[in-house]
């Protein structure tokens, strides 16, 4: 099996710099297909969360790959219903049932709104117990990011990522410089873009795939791994998964790397700066529903 490089997180921590993404991949037995072929294939990172309604599938098959829980990473999120403190408590430990483990290597707070103190308070303490290894944050904005330091929440404890939209015509250059600043790194969510075809279809990433006789899924996600973000592509297709894997044989030069960085836009599909965002994601996702 080919080695995947790993990125060293500001707490120690080592993360598989690709891993396997499971939004919007449903509960019925599709999802422990999915990462029971993704760790067939080599990858060692799962980014799953509670509000993909899909924890249990992604324990199953990790539990049944047979590979040493040691050698997997595997990310959860805890959903803005439960930010109280106590909720939060009780939302860690639901993810490590319903996940069947002991830790989570990594849990972040899926979106920066509402009781985010208390929440962050539960995270601590459960790094603390060990429960889970490193704590971060997810959606966070420049804004965002900078409201929430200049009132103490990382006083204490500093996330170690920043879960974030990123692909090549939304790359967060004044983001991925305030988290630089700050030893916070950067993942990547929807690194394919969510499969845009118009990205995909963009001339100069044709160009650059047909000269190294590669698809433009492996040069978006090498330009990404090469800018140092980490990424998790999401498929349900063996085929796909493999290939985005498998991006570790060929380098982009730095007029290459130059030129995507061109393709810039600036925004992307989803502004957590907008009004109402927060109202609107708890109306799209009830974790508690079937309770
Ligand atoms: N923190 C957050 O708020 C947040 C938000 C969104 C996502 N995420 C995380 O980020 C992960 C990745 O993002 P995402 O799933 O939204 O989008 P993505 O990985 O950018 O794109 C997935 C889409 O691209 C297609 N695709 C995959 N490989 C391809 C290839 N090589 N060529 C062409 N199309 C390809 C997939 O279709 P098939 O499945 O049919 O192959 C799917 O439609 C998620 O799964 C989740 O873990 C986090």
């Amino acid at each position: 099996m080919k080695s995947i490089s790993v990125f060293q997180l500001n707490d120690g921590s080592k993360i598989p710099a690709i891993g396997f993404g499971v939004f919007q991949i449903p509960n019925d037995g599709a999802t422990y297909d999915a990462v029971l072929n993704a760790l067939e294939v080599g990858y060692r990172h799962i980014d799953t969360a509670v509000a993909y309604f899909n924890e249990e599938e992604v324990g199953k098959a990790i539990k049944d790959s047979g590979i040493p829980r040691n050698e997997i990473w595997v990310t959860s999120k805890m959903w803005l219903q439960d930010y109280d403190y106590v909720d939060a408590k009780q939302a860690i430990e639901r993810s490590l049932t319903k996940l069947g483990l002991e830790y989570i290597d990594l849990y972040l707070l899926h979106q920066p709104y509402g009781k985010l103190a208390e929440a962050w308070k539960a995270m601590v303490e459960a790094k603390a117990a060990g429960k889970i290894r490193s704590i971060g944050v997810s959606n966070m904005t420049p804004k965002i990011w900078t409201k929430w330091q200049q009132q103490g929440l990382f006083d204490d404890v500093l996330p170690s990522v920043n879960q974030v939209e990123y692909n090549p015509y939304f790359q967060q250059k004044e983001l991925r410089q305030l988290m630089a600043d700050n030893q916070v790194t950067l993942e990547a969510w929807g690194p394919l873009g969510q499969g845009n075809s118009e990205l995909f279809s963009e001339p100069l990433l044709q160009s650059i795939a047909a000269k190294y006789d590669k698809n433009v899924g492996k040069v978006i996600l090498r330009f990404e791994h090469q800018e140092g973000m980490i990424i998790f592509p999401k498929s349900v297709r063996k085929e796909r998964m493999q290939s985005n894997l498998d991006i570790f044989d060929f380098q982009l030069t730095s007029d290459e790397m130059d030129g995507i960085r061109g393709l810039d836009r600036g925004q992307g599909r989803h502004n957590p700066d907008a009004p109402g965002v927060q109202e609107m994601l708890l109306q799209a996702f009830d974790v508690h529903k079937n309770e």
